[in-house]
């Protein structure tokens, strides 16, 4: 496929994205209100077609410390669950507090079941290559859920869900939020190339205020999830992961099924269900309540320079995305490439086990698009781009 028909297909697929999100906003907008974020539903059983914020008194989460504040992030539901259990509300570390903490340098990776080629082992290296000091872990499906059980052992939810999920690209993307929530470091999709050091994507100025990085896929809308830079404990990442736990939820219900019973075909866009976009609207959500002022995609839109957003670093397309955005020269430097190596757009939502024969063929029609952890395939787009 010729790169210009690609750019048209990335661009055709972030309007379809932008619309889908802009239409199931529009139909909750006059019952969830930005800034009911963190807002807590105490009501009994069976009341969800009513559902109101509880009062402060009956909220069970008032006798925490402050610091540990209730989230209850109104993605798309319109009937968000009745009772939301209490371990969905994660602690966070005050944004001023956290400012005074280095990044953890440590780069986190995942590798589907079929392993890591050449190619992937070639992007690994030029992590290694350009930050020689960088701790790194690459998970595997085993030791990714046993690194969920301990981290999350006191929030039964995250873990049940996690268990629950049986499409592959939509644990792997719940599951970088969890470990940039846990650990923090740096998330990275296998099929990135690192450019430039990490300790130079941070412009000196916003060095103390910076908890969060992130780089825009699409000017204005959408963050890019395949690389993503995180303190541990920001309320970003914990907005980010409810966000994901209640669309998840929502999902099901509209499906008439259970998380584990999601398939690629019962739900409706993997992007704002657990995805890029779905990490966009949570993150932009929080930066709202901090800031006390709706910050929506205007905010991040022609961006020529990293920009701060409380403590979200905001950088331009350039940065994650160049090719997205067609090389801009002004945009500063291209610190990662994404080569869009992914397998998750088939039926099956990612890799299976190698010698499953439906799998095989399904991943031999495949035209990836947007993230993915799985290495291991090679798209029409990277072969076009060697
Ligand atoms: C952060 O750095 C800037 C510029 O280097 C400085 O003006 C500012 O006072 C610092 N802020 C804190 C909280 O240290
Ligand atoms: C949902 O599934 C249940 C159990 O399979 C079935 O009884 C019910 O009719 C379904 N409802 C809808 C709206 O599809
Ligand atoms: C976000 O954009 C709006 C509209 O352009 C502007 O009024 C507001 O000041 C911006 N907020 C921030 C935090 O930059």
């Amino acid at each position: 496929m010729p790169r210009s028909s690609y750019y048209l297909l990335a661009l055709l697929l972030s309007f379809i994205t932008t619309f889908l999100w802009f239409s199931s906003n529009t139909r909750t907008a006059t019952t969830t209100p930005i800034l009911s974020l963190y807002s807590s539903c105490s009501c009994p059983p069976g009341s969800e077609t009513d559902a109101t914020p509880s009062s402060p008194a009956s909220n069970p989460s008032s006798s925490l410390p402050k610091d540990i504040t209730v989230a209850s992030p109104s993605p798309v539901p319109l009937h968000p669950p009745a009772e939301p259990p209490q371990s969905y509300y994660l602690p966070y570390t005050p944004s001023k507090q956290l400012s005074r903490l280095p990044f953890p340098s440590k780069l986190w990776q995942k590798a589907g079941p079929n392993g890591i080629d050449e190619d992937r082992q070639k992007d690994i290296k030029s992590w290694h290559t350009h930050n020689p000091s960088l701790r790194h872990e690459i998970f595997t499906d085993g030791n990714a859920e046993r690194y969920v059980l301990d981290q999350f052992a006191k929030f039964p939810d995250i873990i049940d869900t996690y268990q629950d999920l049986q499409v592959p690209i939509l644990k792997a993307d719940f599951l970088r939020q969890l470990i940039l929530y846990a650990d923090g470091g740096v998330w990275s999709d296998l099929d990135v190339t690192c450019n430039t050091p990490i300790d130079s994507w941070i412009p000196r100025k916003f060095k103390n205020q910076t908890n969060l990085v992130v780089g825009l896929e699409f000017d204005g809308n959408q963050f890019a999830s395949w690389t993503v830079m995180a303190k541990p404990k920001t309320n970003h990442i914990a907005a980010a992961i409810e966000y994901i736990m209640d669309a998840l939820e929502y999902s099901a219900e509209e499906a008439n099924t259970t998380i584990s019973g999601l398939t690629m075909k019962t739900i409706s866009d993997v992007v704002a269900v657990t995805g890029p976009q779905a990490m966009t609207q949570a993150i932009l959500r929080s930066i709202s309540v901090e800031l006390g002022e709706t910050v929506t995609g205007e905010n991040v839109s022609n961006l020529h320079e990293p920009t701060l957003l409380h403590d979200v670093l905001v950088l331009p397309n350039a940065a994650f995305a160049a090719m997205q955005a067609g090389f801009p020269e002004d945009q500063g430097p291209y610190l990662v490439e994404h080569h869009y190596a992914g397998s998750w757009k088939n039926d099956h939502g990612g890799e299976s086990s190698p010698n499953s024969p439906i799998e095989q063929d399904h991943l031999h029609e495949e035209k990836a698009e947007g993230e993915s952890d799985q290495g291991g395939v090679k798209s029409e787009i990277r072969e076009d781009d060697e």
